[in-house]
């Protein structure tokens, strides 16, 4: 089987490493991917979508599997385009990946599909969304389109919401657009992932993604500075509840609905004092919560894939480790500013009880590793218990070093 996975980050990493562990030995390609991919995926000569598209078709490709969202909404839409010419995808069309791109078209739904969700109203203009705060904070403010994870603020008080909604109406930072105003809501953040084919589904192993900077969930926010994953993550009630209130009348929203979906779907879901409440829908894995995950997927990843693509749910197919995950960022000088190219990397080869991803490194002309991005490289290690995954998760990411490494030390311990 010759597949392709489209992105170039830790999660596609993860993901290229589980399909090249399956036991079909699939041969893989990543497009535009990295020099760690590469290592065990053959890159592709394309330069955007269409092109993408005719050298999947000349290179006889039986699978493409959508790693990062961009694509799937980007001209056509990448499932749109391997539909037309007859290549499995994994990954929802443009229309259905809306759900992600679109945080009013994804409210529109959840209301429509009686699926709990904190209120909220859309606005035009400053004045209209201060009206719609009426004076209650905490308030949500959400730029609705892709915004690089900056699109959402949390505000506690007037000066706060008004500093997001200049930037968003007056300085336009994300371009034209509408901001959602949020009812806030409260408790522990919980990622759910499911593999969605048509009307059936399966739940993944659940995961917390840590997303501020500093010990102690302090500090600006970031694209996820580590995560935990385990079936025992959050007692087996709750996730019954949250298979039952959100992502069966998900799946049935979009039957529905008319839009196609099979893929991997990202339920970013708050586990409030009146019940878990979906916040955000995404169309992919999550990056970091993949890297923690995937080495808790046993069986064919690939043939899973391939089969759901083909709209056959293979539950038979994979089995979940019933240990724990623990995933480790370790991220670079600057970060989530900005970030720092070009620190050498030192101690890979020592790991030998982690795996690691890699999220923004290059190769130098040496061999050797330097960083190239925010978040630099994934630290994966797993256990029997929580306690023994979070130790040899940080042990091992002890023995990587680099110039202006930042990483945070409570990664698995600190609980919700
Ligand atoms: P999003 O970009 O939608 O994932 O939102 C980013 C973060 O903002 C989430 O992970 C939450 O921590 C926070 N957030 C989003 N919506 C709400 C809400 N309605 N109430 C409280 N916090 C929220
Ligand atoms: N870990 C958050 C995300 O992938 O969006």
């Amino acid at each position: 089987m010759r597949i392709l996975v489209v992105g170039k980050g830790g999660r596609e990493h993860a993901l290229v490493r589980a399909l090249a562990e399956s036991p079909g030995q699939p041969e893989l390609f990543c497009f535009p991917g990295s020099d760690a991919i590469f290592a065990i995926a053959q890159p592709v000569a394309a330069d955007g979508l269409e092109s993408l598209v005719a050298w999947m078709l000349a290179n006889s490709i039986d699978l493409c599997v959508a790693g990062e969202e961009s694509y799937l909404v980007k001209g056509e839409g990448l499932a749109n385009l391997c539909a037309k010419h007859g290549i499995p995808c994994w990954g929802p069309p443009k229309e259905s990946a809306q759900l992600e791109a679109s945080k009013e078209f994804a409210k529109e739904f959840l209301v429509r599909n009686g699926i709990p969700t904190a209120r909220a109203t859309a606005t035009d203009t400053l004045q209209d969304a201060m009206n719609a705060i009426a004076g209650e904070y905490p308030t949500v403010l959400k730029f609705d389109g892709l915004a690089a994870g900056k699109g959402v603020a949390v505000c506690a008080d007037e000066p706060s919401a008004m500093d997001f909604l200049n930037e968003v109406f007056t300085r336009r930072r994300f371009g034209p657009g509408r901001v959602l105003v949020e009812q806030c809501l409260t408790g522990p953040e919980v990622s759910v992932f499911a593999a969605i084919i048509d009307a059936q589904y399966l739940i993944f192993t659940p995961a917390r993604d840590y997303k501020r900077a500093h010990d102690g969930d302090l500090g600006p926010n970031t694209g996820g500075m580590g995560a935990v994953a385990s079936r025992r993550l959050i007692p087996a009630e709750m996730l019954e509840k949250i298979e039952r209130e959100i992502v069966r009348p998900t799946v049935a929203g979009l039957r529905h609905e008319g839009l196609p979906y099979r893929g991997f779907l990202y339920f970013g879901i708050m586990l409030t004092p009146t019940g878990p409440q979906i916040i955000e829908y995404n169309c992919r894995f999550g990056d970091p919560e993949c890297q923690a995950v995937m080495p808790l997927v046993k069986g064919d990843l690939a043939a899973f894939c391939l089969a759901g693509a083909l709209g056959e749910l293979r539950a038979d197919l994979i089995n979940f480790n019933d240990g724990w995950s623990v995933c480790v960022i370790l991220a670079s000088a600057g970060y989530p500013e900005t970030s720092r190219n070009g620190d050498q990397i030192s101690g890979l080869e020592e790991i030998t009880a982690a795996r690691v991803y890699h999220s923004g490194t290059r190769r130098t002309a040496d061999g050797d590793w330097e960083t190239n991005g925010g978040r630099v490289l994934a630290v994966v290690a797993g256990g029997a218990t929580r306690e023994d995954a979070v130790s040899k998760a940080h042990t091992a990411a002890d023995q990587v070093k680099f110039d202006g490494l930042q990483r945070r030390r409570d990664i698995g311990i600190l609980n919700f």
